[in-house]
């Protein structure tokens, strides 16, 4: 089985999750996709979609299903996205599509996490992923000096703005053995609109595609 595969077979059992009649939050990327064409398939049963990034609402509305603004609706169920890593504590890293911003957000609004994966995103310890941190633009060089003396390794991801207007440090040469701590830590920075790992809130469910099928943990 392909690594594809593997995030489609994840994607798609997430439906399991879905329930009729309600909003769904929508995560970014590959196995996020995957899950979007499952949902394009029980689009009738949905009342519509809250999306984490322009991508995914695209995608959402190519299907047809409505996507409502996060400022319209106070609480949903169930937020469906993809992870970079996951830790047995279901700590995560995120944003390597750098819509991190946007996911935290979401999820932040959303009753449970189903976190959708393949099998080569499970890990002891987080940090083997360049953490993603995005930042106000001004403030980027600033805070690649924070986090170095923090001991990480920024490199700019030059070609990239976010769905915000901003810009993406990775944060190279990380053991992240407390994720909460350095979550908050980072965000504490100025500049620092949010980092990457999404540990206060980390995710309820995990569906990993294996060559097997899905595994629900
Ligand atoms: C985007 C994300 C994605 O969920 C993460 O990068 C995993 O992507 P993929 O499903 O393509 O492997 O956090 O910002």
């Amino acid at each position: 089985m392909t690594q594809d595969e593997m995030k489609k077979a994840a994607g798609w059992a997430a439906l399991e999750y879905v329930i009729p009649g309600t909003i769904v939050g929508v995560g970014t990327g590959s196995t996020v996709n995957h899950f979007i064409d499952a949902l394009g398939t029980i689009k009738d049963q949905l009342k519509g979609a809250v999306s984490s990034s322009i991508a995914s609402t695209e995608r959402l509305k190519a299907l047809g299903i409505q996507v409502f603004d996060l400022n319209e609706v106070e609480s949903f169920s169930v937020y469906v996205d993809g992870a970079d890593e996951i830790n047995p504590s279901r700590d995560m890293i995120k944003g390597g599509g750098a819509a991190l911003t946007r996911e935290k957000i979401v999820a932040a609004v959303a009753d449970k996490f189903v976190c959708i994966i393949d099998n080569t995103k499970t890990v002891d310890v987080l940090g083997a992923f360049p953490l993603p941190v995005e930042v106000i633009p001004m403030s980027r060089e600033y805070v690649a000096r924070e986090i170095r003396k923090l001991g990480g390794n920024p490199v700019w991801r030059e070609n990239v703005i976010t769905d915000n207007g901003n810009q993406i440090l990775d944060v190279h040469g990380l053991a992240i053995t407390e994720p909460k701590v350095l979550e908050a830590k980072l965000n504490s920075i100025a500049g620092v609109v949010t980092n990457g790992l999404f540990a206060a809130r980390g995710a309820d469910v995990v569906i990993i595609g294996t060559p097997d099928g899905a595994e629900i943990r």
